[in-house]
């Protein structure tokens, strides 16, 4: 497909192959060395290689935009290097160094131009992998490693766009549990999701969301964004514990609402509670920030806004939304221009 042939208004969350991909390799006593640019496709690997074996592997998502002042931005690129760095650490495989990582970002959408959405019909989504491509029969880190970015231009992570979403407490699975990964954005994480995601999904949700697997009380994630809720002008936000995924967007959110004159807690966050509050949303890079308009356990429902978003959803969305797009002033340094 060409670019030009791209019907930008109809952009969902989904891949379009583009041009180009980045990629380099190091050995895991060697340091890492600035990769290359090829054609997007596949790529070769060994079939005892760690990540097809024991799941050694790790990604991110960042997202870069078409601002209306006419330049192509990253959000925050170097939280998402930081958080691979951590995630390497815990699943014992080099960690990619800042520099590295985001020259490696950047030179992907610079080959890749052509695909950024025009402002406010999308951006480009940025997919880092790092993953042991060596092979290794026991269950040990690989002798070495790859660390790739594809690009791809994406819209709406839920179907319907920017309206409320409804959601399903799972009763029955659990993300993450103490100890594990979750704090990570290991692949392993996701998979399992998938099945109860499905299930919800045929019910008619949007999303599950997951309570803690210690005392299945708090809520943790909503799939792959994090939750918040608003009750008497209050933000509450699961605090971090390990097992949430210490999300970019959640910690930009805080500051926002914080820059507003909101009071934001991270603490327990009881479903009970969120099922009491007035407003709830739940965010991440391709999720941004999405109205909740109901959330169901088991045969208890509760409703939040008649389908429209609060006003602080709202409001804080489109603050975001407006630094990315450059209509709102950078109040805060997040934005890192993209040399076209
Ligand atoms: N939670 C999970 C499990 C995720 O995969 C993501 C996506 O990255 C998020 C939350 C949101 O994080 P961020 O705002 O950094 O995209
Ligand atoms: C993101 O927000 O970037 C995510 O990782 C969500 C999902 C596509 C895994």
């Amino acid at each position: 497909m060409m670019s030009e042939e791209i019907d930008w208004d109809g952009l969902t969350f989904s891949l379009t192959p583009t041009d180009t991909m980045y990629l380099t390799e190091t050995s895991s006593t060697e340091p890492w060395m600035p990769g290359t640019l090829r054609p997007y496709g596949p790529i070769e690997m060994s079939p005892a290689s760690g990540v097809l074996n024991y799941g050694q592997g790790l990604f991110e998502g960042m997202k870069a935009f078409r601002t209306s002042k006419n330049r192509v931005v990253f959000f925050r690129p170097e939280e998402n290097a930081r958080r691979m760095q951590r995630g390497a650490d815990r699943l014992k495989m080099p960690p990619v160094p800042e520099s590295i990582f985001i020259d490696a970002v950047e030179q992907c959408v610079q080959a890749n131009l052509r695909w950024v959405p025009p402002t406010g019909k999308g951006a480009m989504y940025v997919r880092p992998l790092l993953m042991g491509s060596g092979p290794i029969l026991g269950v040990a880190p690989a002798p070495s490693y790859t660390f790739l970015v594809y690009v791809t231009p994406v819209g709406p992570y839920f179907k319907g766009g920017v309206s409320a979403i409804d959601l399903l407490i799972s009763e029955e699975y659990h993300r993450a549990a103490p100890g594990g990964s979750g704090g990570v954005k290991a692949i392993g994480n996701y998979a399992p999701g998938m099945m109860p995601s499905r299930k919800a999904k045929d019910a008619g949700f949007a999303e599950v969301i997951y309570l803690d697997a210690e005392t299945h009380t708090y809520i943790e994630e909503v799939g792959a964004a994090n939750f918040f809720c608003v009750k008497d002008n209050v933000l509450y936000t699961p605090e971090l514990t390990g097992t949430i995924l210490p999300g970019i967007t959640r910690q930009s959110i805080m500051e926002l609402a914080r820059h507003h004159g909101y009071e934001v807690i991270e603490t327990k966050v009881s479903a009970e509670f969120a099922m009491a509050a007035d407003e709830a949303f739940c965010c991440g890079t391709a999720a941004v920030i999405s109205p909740i308009g109901s959330i169901t356990k088991g045969e208890k429902k509760a409703t939040y806004g008649d389908q429209k978003p609060g006003p602080i959803t709202e409001q804080l969305y489109n603050h975001l939304v407006g630094i990315q797009n450059e209509t709102e002033e950078d109040l805060f340094g997040w934005l890192h221009e993209i040399p076209q």
